[in-house]
């Protein structure tokens, strides 16, 4: 054969040069993909500065962040799109703008029932800043250390990043806070669960709703006036989560003050180092299984003030 002469090639296995070079050619295409896919952070700034000192302050009953050891390390997740097909990354990268578009307007964003703190890195990340960024966790210090490990570094770059981390934030609660009233333009949590172990379904699943209720009237009480406002939940896919009727709930708990915005998929790669984490904490072996399943069909639902659009039911 014509290549076995050529200086420098390779022994050419079966199939031969030709291939060879098609195998090469469809890598080099799956390359451009994977680059096309990796958006920019946004640079936009928030426009408004909040009263971030305020909102840390122990009037409001919430321990501000610790002075952190050690800096974070940068997130890093293999693009997973290697083996996708053309309409497949198109899919993907659709994806990845709609759930990012979700905060890209200026205003006060508070994260609640955070796990590890890396959405709120994320977030910092794609945004440009931490600015009007508020990332709250349910646990106290302790216990956040002990169930999350990396949690420190990931508030810390929140924090230089120039949001703000607080711990022991009751997402039933929130109201309670002063400074939390009629403060944010977005109230966002993403797959609250309580991790209580309940083995009864029927009583986990109301208890869950009941959650659900809790946490949809308090936010209620907290978004700004702007018409936009709105509450984010995000969900994964089927069962327990359906029966929990998230729509359902959210009108009834706010009086119909919130309805159904819309619904996006929960994108992965739009959040770079992102790691699903469960309530018991991180745990080597189901952890990764966790942020696996959320590519399975996780949403985001969106409820805003007034008439909502979108007309789909309880998942
Ligand atoms: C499945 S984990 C998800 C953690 C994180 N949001 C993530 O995506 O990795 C559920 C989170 O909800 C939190 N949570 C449960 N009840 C809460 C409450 N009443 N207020 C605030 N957070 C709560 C848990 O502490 C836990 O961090």
């Amino acid at each position: 054969m014509a290549h076995k002469n050529l200086k420098g090639v390779r022994k050419v296995k079966k199939g031969g040069l030709k291939s060879q070079f098609k195998a090469e050619k469809e890598k080099k295409r799956k390359e451009k993909e994977r680059r096309k896919l990796k958006v920019e952070p946004s640079q936009e700034e928030g426009l408004r500065k909040w009263q971030k000192k305020a909102l840390r302050a122990e009037k409001s009953g919430v321990s501000p962040a610790p002075a952190p050891k050690a800096s974070a390390a940068e997130p890093k997740r293999e693009a997973p799109e290697a083996k996708l097909s053309k309409k497949e990354v198109r899919l993907a990268r659709q994806q990845l703008k709609q759930h990012r578009r979700l905060y890209e307007q200026s205003g006060a964003v508070l994260l609640v029932g955070e796990g590890n703190f890396s959405f709120a890195r994320a977030l910092c990340e794609v945004r440009g800043s931490g600015e009007d960024i508020f990332a709250t966790c349910l646990d106290g210090e302790a216990i956040l250390k002990r169930k999350y490990p990396d949690a420190l570094e990931l508030r810390k770059t929140v924090e230089e990043r120039g949001g703000t981390t607080l711990s022991s934030v009751d997402a039933t609660r929130l109201h309670k806070v002063k400074q939390f009233r009629g403060a944010f333009k977005c109230i966002v949590w993403n797959f609250p669960h309580l991790g209580a172990g309940e083995k009864d379904v029927e009583k986990s699943i109301q208890q869950h709703s009941d959650l659900l209720a809790a946490f949809f009237a308090s936010a209620l009480l907290c978004l700004s006036e702007d018409p936009a406002s709105a509450v984010h939940v995000a969900m994964k896919h089927g069962e327990p989560y359906k029966s929990w009727k998230i729509v359902q709930v959210a009108k009834a708990a706010s009086e119909g003050k919130l309805q159904l915005q819309t619904v996006v998929p929960f994108s992965l790669d739009a959040w770079p180092g992102y790691e699903h984490r469960r309530t018991r904490g991180f745990h080597e072996k189901f952890s990764k299984k966790d942020s696996e399943e959320l590519a399975k069909g996780a949403k985001v639902y969106v409820f805003a003030r007034g008439q909502g659009v979108a007309e789909e039911e309880d998942e």
